[in-house]
């Protein structure tokens, strides 16, 4: 991988945020070791191979299209662990078993280390709770609805698996390939952080419009743009100068070092990619924090890297836009760092929208505990017992004592 070095860096007490970053060669490529040639760095291909070794790659999904799915797969590397995490319906179709079927077939021909999971299995919500961890949990001790549940759950398995880094890849990209891409970002960026703390984002270069004139490259989503808006605003008032450094406050398509995974509190569903932002904010964002005193020391770091190939995936509708922007924008709205004039801004931008009919109903989402609330020796023993939903595929099933799929067929 080849990346141009960021142009800007802003501070905001232990969080560091770059600039985004352009790519100038996608594959791994072959350098023997660490090469800075003028504003070019080209991390060594071992570098990226031992870091994608050390990654689990988390794809959430729901009721998505199978042929997507295996693409999906297919531009996952090997040498990363896949998790699916799937909240598809099991009635009146059971869309998990066609799922884990489409996967099975897969993995016995590609290889893949991989785990499929169900996000309702009842054996996982009672392993949570003996651990300590109701946080995911509904009033039916079920885990709960939502993208940012699934993901939270897949960072869980990531570290029962011992992995170091996790990366998110949406199942829904009418372009699979393009995961290749990301995930050789994500890498690129680990390579270098400078921290043990660190967070790559991918900024889409297009976000393509069909319409009936054709393809428009447009640059951003609409509801990216006023996301990013927003979370620019608030870095300004927090720190009395403006700034348009946000340019991923949506995004899907990211990945984070276990260590800073562990610390940082995840907001519900789709209010999750945002919040993270402001999260690093309201915990590290003024230096102090003294249960963190030595990722205070070493910082955040947060990477955006800008993608070359543009996005396409699934149109799930203006109203979906609506909730994902009102969820993200309540989760800003709520938190301590957010001024009286920020919120004036999220309330008449959301009714502009029709998002909402008044302030009121900028609901607070729920935000879970820390992942290092979780008991792992209870967690990990109760998963030792057979789960309903759960499949291994060319795994070391040590971990899970479960028969592996992949050794069939
Ligand atoms: P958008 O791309 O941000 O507009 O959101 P999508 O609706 O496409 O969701 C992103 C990814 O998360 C897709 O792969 C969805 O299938 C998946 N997804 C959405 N909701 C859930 C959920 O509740 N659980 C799980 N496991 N996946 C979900
Ligand atoms: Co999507």
């Amino acid at each position: 991988v080849k990346l141009e070095m960021h142009r800007n860096v802003e501070m905001f007490g232990a969080v560091r945020i770059n600039d985004v970053q352009r790519i100038f060669e996608i594959g791994p490529g072959n350098a023997e070791e660490d090469v800075v040639e003028g504003e070019i760095i080209t991390p060594s291909a071992h570098r990226i191979s031992d870091i994608l070794g050390r990654m689990a790659i988390i794809v959430p999904i729901k009721g998505e299209n199978l042929k997507l799915l295996e693409g999906i797969l297919a531009s996952i590397p090997t040498r990363c662990l896949v998790l699916v995490l799937s909240n598809s319906d099991r009635k009146p179709i059971d869309r998990y078993k066609m799922e884990a079927e489409a996967v099975a077939n897969f993995c016995r021909a590609s290889k893949h280390s991989c785990i499929t999971i169900h996000q309702k299995d009842a054996k996982i919500a009672a392993a949570l709770k003996d651990a300590g961890y109701s946080t995911l949990l509904d009033g039916y001790g079920r885990v709960r609805n939502g993208k940012g549940e699934a993901m939270v759950l897949g960072i869980i398995f990531a570290k029962l698996f011992k992995r170091q880094y996790v990366g998110f890849i949406d199942a829904d990209n009418f372009v699979p390939s393009t995961a290749y891409e990301y995930i050789q970002s994500f890498a690129a960026g680990f390579s270098m952080a400078k921290t043990p703390y660190s967070m790559v984002r991918i900024s889409w270069r297009y976000k393509p419009k069909i319409s009936a004139g054709g393809l428009y490259f447009r640059r951003r989503g609409r509801v990216s743009e006023i996301t990013n808006r927003i979370l620019n605003l608030v870095i300004s008032d927090f720190t009395g100068f403006g700034s348009e450094i946000i340019k991923t406050g949506n995004a899907g398509e990211h990945a984070i070092s276990l260590p800073l995974a562990e610390i940082l509190q995840f907001a519900s569903r789709f209010a999750i990619e945002p919040y993270e932002l402001v999260n690093m904010l309201e915990i590290f964002g003024r230096g102090e924090a003294p249960e963190f005193k030595k990722s205070v020391k070493e910082g955040v770091e947060v990477l955006q890297i800008e993608s070359r190939s543009p996005h396409f995936h699934d149109n799930k509708g203006e109203e979906h836009l609506n909730e994902m922007l009102l969820e993200g924008l309540a989760s800003v709205y709520h938190s301590n760092i957010c001024s009286d004039r920020v919120k004036q801004e999220i309330v008449s931008e959301l009714l502009s929208r029709k998002a909402i009919s008044s302030a009121d109903d900028v609901g607070k989402p729920r935000v879970m505990d820390p992942l290092s609330k979780i008991d792992f020796e209870a967690f990990h023993s109760r998963m030792r017992l057979k789960t309903d939903t759960i499949q291994t595929f060319n795994l070391n099933n040590e971990v899970l004592n479960l028969p592996d799929m992949g050794a069939q067929g």
